[in-house]
């Protein structure tokens, strides 16, 4: 477990990086009480293991810290963090009682180690995420528009936006996409278990 305290210290100190907007520890809260440690990043694709969201979150945190000093250097540090740490957060919860994923148990090699709960909320993930964290957070335009658009051109609610982008937008689905596509598939790509305690690839 040595690579997930490590995440853990690197979410926490993120997390602490957001100091001055209100409502930030309340939604963190929220959702670790309703399971942000142990909910995997998605059912069969990249990090789908106990935690693999959390990884997924700092990956994508720390890759979007990266493109703003480069890119938008003018822009807060706290609101890239912001939406970079919490953009999957329909990834615990839809809100309203209801977990996101629901665990395979009879899971093998040739079985996806989880399952999508039908009961919850049915909401595009992206708008999911930005009605949650918009219930602790008052969230900018660029800010909201950021985290319900995040899946860029992969979703059809891309149309809605796709000729009025704000950077903010483009920067964190940049970052979402680099850490699912290349750091996580790529890196666990041979990964066959079901539990964080076997994968030993230090990702970030
Ligand atoms: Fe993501």
């Amino acid at each position: 477990m040595a690579d997930f305290e490590k995440t853990m210290e690197q979410y926490s100190k993120l997390l602490a990086r957001i100091s001055s907007r209100k409502g930030v520890r309340e939604l963190a809260s929220y959702l670790e009480k309703h399971g942000l440690f142990k909910a995997p990043a998605s059912t069969k694709y990249h990090l789908c293991v106990e935690g693999g969201l959390l990884i997924h979150q700092v990956g994508v945190a720390k890759l979007a810290l990266k493109l703003r000093e480069t890119l938008m250097p003018d822009k807060s540090e706290e609101s890239v963090i912001l939406c970079a740490l919490f953009h999957d957060a329909h990834k615990v919860t839809d809100g309203f009682g209801n977990q996101t994923y629901d665990k395979n148990n009879t899971a093998t090699s040739d079985r996806q180690p989880y399952f999508w709960n039908t009961k919850q909320l049915g909401f595009g993930g992206g708008h999911k995420s930005a009605l949650l964290i918009s219930k602790f957070v008052d969230l900018t335009q660029d800010e909201l528009q950021a985290i319900a658009y995040h899946d860029g051109p992969f979703v059809p609610s891309w149309d809605d936006i796709k000729s009025d982008p704000y950077p903010l937008t483009l920067l964190i689905h940049y970052a979402d996409m680099w850490s699912t596509w290349v750091i996580e598939k790529v890196k666990t790509r041979n990964f066959k278990g079901t539990f964080l305690e076997d994968l030993k690839t230090e990702l970030f």
